[in-house]
């Protein structure tokens, strides 16, 4: 294999035009196994930084007890899965490595740490640890003998809606994991979201009514649209991009989850505004709130493993769980609008790649910075990413530096999100 992704099965020796040059050799004796580290402090700082103002609107907005009370049973979960999190990946990292399942750390080639043999998929512990948690949770919120559940009627509805975009999850997970292992073509890739969404597809019994916002009104002449089967298209597209947009701004160490921590944390500040705020929305956002809680702390737990220097990759697996993850909170918490802006950053990646995703300008493997191991340092490459439009725009810099960069422009994204929406409350919809 001429990347950096390098997978044996079997006991099958690897020829030597699959050996990568990166590692120099091809050993089985261990000698190039990682030694996992957490890097705790760094995972404190970036927790503190990304969930304090969640937590200090949950503390102090006036919440319902009974919804309270779930809400924290949540978390105490979430909290759990954490822990599930950080115990797990040290052992399935052996077992992925077992399976010669690992990859090459493109941003250190040339030093000792792109010799490394970088467990990869990780991200199946983060999935598998979430959905334990939030199938667990639906015994306080759903069973009929919780008074909880008593008073947020329908349901029965609701567990089918959260059923739906749980399957929507789990079959997600499954397929990131079959791209992992089988490297799948970008053609086939773009359209395994499609294929994962189709429970919440066909599950969903909600509105397909968009309402028109208040300065196309009078032009238009309505105030509502029925979309009908075109708001399930855009349900599925809106997959398909949340999936594939996090895939592509990838590459750096803590990047792919670094994101996602930060864009949740967003969704859960939302959440709980909106559930203080306003009655009929309520229920929805309660939903989203317990899928993304459970989110936010299994993707720490992968964090602390994942950020610089990555002792784990994520792998495809996590950036398409991820993706799903969001993609059905915002389809069924009703903002998908929100959560758009939110993936700002995505977008502008999106845009800018879309010329080598077409291939109109050539495409390699991996669109990546160059390293140079004398500085250890990354210069942008002219391939057409936002990672190597930062370098070209802001200089040169280690790939901490680099991804701390990008993670702050994502915090500022999300930032300039809810000022758009406090400055157009009224004056939009
Ligand atoms: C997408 C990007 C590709 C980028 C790759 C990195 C597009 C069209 N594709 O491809 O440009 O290079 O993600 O994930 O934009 N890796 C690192 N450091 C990291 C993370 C990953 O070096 O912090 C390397 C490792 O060799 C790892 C490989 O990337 O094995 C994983 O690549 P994969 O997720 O399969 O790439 P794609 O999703 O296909
Ligand atoms: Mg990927």
């Amino acid at each position: 294999m001429a990347d950096a992704k390098v997978r044996r099965r079997g006991n099958k020796p690897t020829p030597p035009h699959q050996q990568d040059p990166a590692a120099g050799i091809d050993d089985d004796d261990g000698k190039n196994a990682p030694v996992l580290t957490i890097k705790w402090s760094k995972l404190a700082m970036l927790a503190v930084l990304a969930l304090s103002p969640y937590l200090l609107l949950l503390w102090f907005l006036p919440i319902d007890a009974g919804l309270m009370n779930s809400i924290l049973t949540n978390l105490v979960m979430s909290v759990a899965g954490f822990a599930g999190v950080i115990l797990l990946i040290p052992v399935a990292s052996k077992y992925v490595l077992r399976r010669n399942m690992f990859g090459y750390d493109i941003n250190k080639r040339g030093s000792a740490g792109g010799k490394v043999k970088v467990p990869e998929s990780l991200g199946l512990v983060t999935g598998i640890v979430f959905l334990v948690v939030t199938i667990l949770f639906q015994h306080f919120i759903f069973s009929p003998e919780n008074n909880i559940s008593d008073r947020y009627p329908p349901e029965n509805a609701w567990l089918t809606e959260y059923y739906a975009a749980l399957a929507c999850i789990c079959f997600m997970l499954f397929l990131g994991f079959v791209d992992d292992v089988l490297d799948l073509p970008w053609r086939v890739k773009l359209f395994l979201p499609s294929i994962a969404a189709l429970p919440l597809l066909m599950a969903y019994a909600g509105r397909t009514i968009i309402v028109i916002p208040k300065p196309l009104r009078s032009p238009l002449g309505f105030t509502e649209l029925n979309l009908g089967w075109v708001y399930k298209l855009y349900m599925g597209l809106l997959a398909v991009f949340c999936t594939n947009s996090v895939n592509i701004l990838a590459g750096v160490n803590g990047l792919e989850v670094g994101q996602t921590v930060i864009i949740s944390c967003a969704v859960l500040v939302h959440n709980v505004m909106q559930i203080s705020r306003s009655d009929e929305t309520r229920q929805a956002h309660a939903f989203s709130l317990y899928l993304m809680q459970p989110l936010v702390a299994t993707s720490l737990g992968l964090l602390a493993f994942n950020w610089y220097p990555s002792s784990v990759f994520v792998g495809d697996t996590y950036t398409y769980f991820a993706g799903m993850a969001l993609a059905v909170v915002g389809i069924l918490g009703h903002f998908s609008e929100t959560l758009l802006l939110f993936f700002l950053p995505q977008i502008l990646n999106f845009l800018y790649s879309i010329p080598q995703l077409f291939k109109i300008v050539p495409c390699p493997r991996h669109r990546l910075p160059s390293f140079d191991p004398h500085t250890g340092l990354l210069t942008g490459s002219n391939d057409m990413n936002l990672v190597n439009l930062f370098l070209r725009w802001f200089g040169r810099c280690s790939e901490q530096q680099l991804c701390i960069r990008l993670l702050a422009f994502q915090v500022l994204a999300c930032g300039f999100c809810f000022g758009l929406r406090y400055l157009m409350a009224g004056w939009y919809k």
